[in-house]
């Protein structure tokens, strides 16, 4: 399977979840949960070792998901110049350093930690093993030998945001949230900011799961928002459960990370898709150079790592027409109210300061605190209002 093609990876993607699983096609050592990897054949000396971590498993359908066709495509590109191999389902806690320290054991010079939860696990491993690059996605904290690396996965957010806006009917959409990080704040603001962006008069619920993948919670959330009036859900979870809870109920709702439309095809509205397959690949050619960069790296729709894929038939065609075109303009031209500020670094989480605009820099924590004090914060199981009042900020 030619996986560098990004069209053919999210078609493979929509495949359902018998083909996800049995697509894993793996050996047993890469299967196990939170396992270290096995001891594999010795790699021929001149062989890159790559290994990638995942938090969920690779048949999630979503997150873990995209991170291994990621994977698959670089292995597909390099061949035999490189061997890579993943442990999935290691949870955000000592287990992942223990992963980490394993595939440096065995040889691994690129290890790839692919939730934001691993971040304190690779800062302390990292002075450790100096002889190995380490890239964490989502995170924020750099070192000689960590870059990080993320996605723009707002601007996907956005452009459902604008589908969402044309399709509720009750006035109300409403967002399955994960971990509260600012990522997930942003995403959330985004969506509906796209939606009022159709619609100001648009309302939003929002549900915390507080974990990345829980196909279970995410049902009961999505369940949750329904019963409350929302007939368009996003998510910032792994799995499509709340895809599929739409699907059962008779509402509509989107896709994350990977193509889900295989799951729902009725309630599908389209998908907001991450395609690691680029960074990963710009990656693993500098370091077969010897030209490993670090630092921060943050892609989005620009550089093709991010798109609203099969958006549905139903959906009218001035609705279709804004995604396509006004929707980029937008989000080139602006920045957004209540999210973490590009201008502090990659997310806002860096040394305080001012922005282009002159006004002081909000810190995440702040940031936080600030959504909290409004009633936003996350609440497992508690529907809240998004009450930070998302709106576009002129620059
Ligand atoms: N780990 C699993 N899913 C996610 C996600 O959506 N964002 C981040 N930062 N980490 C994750």
């Amino acid at each position: 399977m030619n996986l560098v093609n990004k069209r053919s990876l999210l078609k493979t993607a929509a495949l359902s979840a018998l083909a996800l699983a049995a697509l894993a096609g793996c050996s047993k050592k890469e299967e196990a949960p939170a396992a270290a990897p096995a001891p594999a054949a010795a790699p021929a000396a001149d062989k890159l070792k790559v290994g990638f971590v995942y938090v969920s498993p690779i048949g999630d359908g979503g997150w873990t998901y995209q991170h291994e066709l990621g994977r698959r495509a670089i292995q597909e590109k390099f061949g035999d110049k490189i061997e890579s191999t993943f442990v999935e389902s290691v949870p955000e806690s000592a287990d992942a350093e223990r992963v980490l320290r394993d595939m440096a054991g065995q040889g691994t010079k690129l290890v790839f930690a692919t939730s934001f939860g691993y971040q304190e696990f690779v800062q302390k491993v990292a002075p450790d093993l100096k002889d190995v690059k380490f890239e964490h996605a989502t995170g924020y904290k750099q070192a000689e030998n960590v870059a990080t690396y993320d996605t723009k996965t707002f601007e996907g957010a956005y452009l459902a945001g604008i589908v969402a806006g044309g399709m509720s009917k009750t006035k109300t959409v409403g967002v399955v949230a994960s971990v509260p990080i600012p990522e997930v704040v942003r995403n959330i603001n985004s969506f509906v900011l796209g939606a009022q962006s159709v619609d100001p008069a648009i309302k939003a619920k929002v549900v915390w799961v507080n974990e990345w993948f829980s196909p279970p919670k995410e049902a009961e959330a999505a369940t949750s928002l329904i019963n409350g009036g929302v007939d368009v859900m996003y998510q910032n979870t792994n799995s499509p459960s709340v895809l599929k809870t739409a699907e059962e109920r008779g509402v509509r709702a989107f896709g994350k990370d990977g193509d889900m439309s295989a799951y729902a095809p009725k309630a599908h509205l389209g998908s907001a898709v991450i395609d690691w397959g680029p960074y990963y690949t710009k990656v693993v050619g500098d370091t077969l150079a010897g030209q490993w960069q670090g630092g921060a790296h943050w892609w989005g729709v620009k550089e093709g790592a991010i798109d609203l894929l099969k958006i549905a038939d139903d959906v009218p065609q001035e609705i279709k027409d804004r995604v396509a075109k006004e929707g980029p303009r937008r989000l080139a031209g602006r920045q957004l109210r209540c999210l973490d500020r590009p201008d502090q670094g990659q997310h806002g989480q860096g040394s305080p300061g001012r922005g282009p605009s002159g006004r002081p820099a909000v810190s995440h924590q702040h940031q936080l605190l600030r959504c909290r004090r409004r009633g936003q914060g996350p609440r497992h199981g508690r529907q809240v209002k998004v009450s930070c009042h998302p709106r576009a900020a002129r620059q």
